[in-house]
């Protein structure tokens, strides 16, 4: 078994994927000491297998800070996983999309965050760089491979907020004039604590919902899972076939 597996984080609606993997092992977040989610659509535990012949480990069910979580406790999977061998890390997450030309269920690349949760996993310690924080060089191949296979995939600024509540659509203006794309919940601080350890990391929105004020349209969580699971096969044809999980340290 490879000794690098390939790290991914999989968010709301998301969990299909783990349907796709040549299971060999799994770990409750229990036993590797984690806090287990308490919202639905997030079961809680990694998953080691191979994903289109490639080792991966699957982390399904992340924490959130609006669940009450730290910082520290949002991101002991990425630690958790970077015990593990995993060097090169995938975040998935469910966003509402500010882009008119980014409709729901398409994909994202994040090209860049915008922490706004006001929070770090780094508090006490280390100065991190952050200026390619998404690795350019491995979204240039992930963007190859959905061409190649015809996937819409576009690329973006995600703004990771602290929720639970969605934003207002004054938030939602705010957050288009700083220069977001889409908007969620998650991902960020994890990047942050991916790239102190020296992880690569490649992140991917899927868009769910307009973002609030944008359609005439409610926000509700249940169809943010919906869509969530209506796209996840898209992804997973991504990551499955040819050059979806071409090792980043090869290209
Ligand atoms: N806002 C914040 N988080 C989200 C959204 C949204 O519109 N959709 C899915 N997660």
């Amino acid at each position: 078994m490879d000794s690098h597996p390939t790290g991914i984080v999989l968010g709301s609606g998301l969990g299909l994927l783990a349907e796709a993997v040549e299971v060999h092992r799994e770990v409750a977040f229990a036993d590797a000491g984690l806090p287990v989610s308490t919202v639905p659509g997030h079961a809680g535990r990694f998953v080691f297998g191979t994903l289109g012949g490639a080792a991966v480990v699957l982390m399904l069910g992340r924490v959130h800070l609006y669940e009450g979580h730290s910082p520290q406790q949002v991101t002991a999977g990425v630690r958790w996983l970077a015990a593990q061998g995993v060097r090169n890390l995938i975040l998935t997450n469910a966003a509402g999309s500010l882009n008119p030309h980014f409709a729901p269920g398409s994909w994202m690349l994040l090209a860049d965050h915008l922490n706004l949760t006001a929070a770090s996993p780094l508090s006490g310690g280390v100065f991190t760089d952050l200026s390619a924080a998404y690795d350019p060089r491995w979204h240039a191949a992930l963007r190859a491979a959905a061409a190649a296979q015809g996937m819409p995939l576009h690329e973006g600024v995600y703004a990771g907020l602290r929720g639970p509540q969605y934003e207002t659509p004054a938030e939602i203006r705010m957050l288009r004039t700083l220069g977001a794309d889409a908007v969620g919940m998650s991902t960020v601080l994890e990047t942050i604590q991916a790239r102190a350890l020296g992880l690569r990391v490649a992140a991917f929105s899927c868009l769910t919902n307009w973002a609030a004020g944008i359609a005439p349209a409610a926000l509700d969580h249940h169809e943010v899972l919906a869509v969530g699971q209506q796209s996840a096969d898209a992804l997973l044809r991504l990551l499955s076939g040819s050059g979806g999980l071409a090792a980043p340290d090869e290209l």
